[in-house]
């Protein structure tokens, strides 16, 4: 319970316990209205003290069910891990880096606590691909890219038909990180606004730690190679694939990114 609401129930309590020895010091007949006025007033402050109660009782009770929903997603984004050639320091990661966006265009210290919790799943759709297409190294030919980008789609079937706000993040985050601005992503081409914010956020970031990672196709490049990619494109990444206003706190946040790149590269924190 937050320290206000302890504060507003034990304010509530004491007024109680004030019109209730009130009401005890008037006789019948001395002052009948001021009774009945104290004694309505107490009824109102006794349901404002139920309801506080109820209220409570729910936050806590969704409190738990959002603390299960985190559990159960942590478990799936260790099964995801042993699966996939990704390490659980890249998952931890681009969790710190949508923290970092998500601080920066100003979003509640409730939803950046939401955006790290749901982006390490955004690959759990992998552990529905086949082992042998998911270690082959070199480029995929067109039906084997297919299966591959399935991994979206299959990651939302995994995390969808829940009302918790985690989990339909997490389904967002996993069914769009690899849709672009421009609409030239994939699995539905998706373009501008209609891509959540949450997903072009952890594009951002996953991009950027794709980057600095050794992959089976590319060397690690550094920081600064990473930055121009990003912001001035190469052979497979431009910078119309990034939200505009996402690449402008980019521009002015990505030292930030390099901190967390480099305290986590070696480091495989267990997640969670
Ligand atoms: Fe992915
Ligand atoms: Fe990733």
């Amino acid at each position: 319970m937050a320290r206000a609401e302890v504060t507003d129930l034990a304010a509530a309590k004491e007024i109680i316990r004030h019109l209730d020895a009130k009401i005890k010091t008037l006789t019948r007949g001395e002052n009948l209205r001021q009774r009945e006025a104290l004694g309505f007033e107490r009824k109102l402050r006794d349901s404002a003290v139920d309801l506080e109660f109820a209220l409570d009782l729910e936050r806590r009770r969704s409190a738990e069910l959002e603390q299960s929903y985190y559990d159960m997603v942590l478990r799936l984004t260790r099964a995801s891990v042993y699966k996939d050639n990704e390490t659980g320091a890249h998952i931890q990661r681009v969790s710190y880096y949508a923290r970092i966006i998500a601080r920066h265009i100003g979003w509640s210290e409730a939803d950046q606590k939401l955006i790290f919790r749901a982006a390490p799943m955004h690959d759990v759709g992998k552990i529905a691909i086949p082992d042998l297409l998911i270690r082959k190294r070199g480029s995929l030919d067109v039906k084997d890219r297919k299966v591959m980008e399935s991994h979206t789609l299959r990651g939302a079937q995994i995390l969808e038909g829940s009302n918790s706000r985690l989990l339909e993040m997490a389904r967002d985050i996993a069914v769009t990180h690899h849709e672009h601005w421009d609409g030239t992503g994939y699995p539905r081409s998706l373009r501008c606004n209609q891509i959540p914010i949450a997903g072009r956020i952890v594009m951002l970031g996953d991009n950027y730690d794709a980057l600095r990672s050794h992959r089976s196709y590319k060397k690690s490049f550094p920081h600064e190679k990473a930055c121009r990619i990003i912001l001035e494109g190469d052979a497979r990444t431009r910078p119309e694939h990034f939200d505009p206003q996402l690449l402008a706190v980019f521009r002015t946040v990505h030292p930030e990114f390099k901190e967390i790149f480099e305290r986590f590269e070696h480091e495989n924190p267990a997640i969670g």
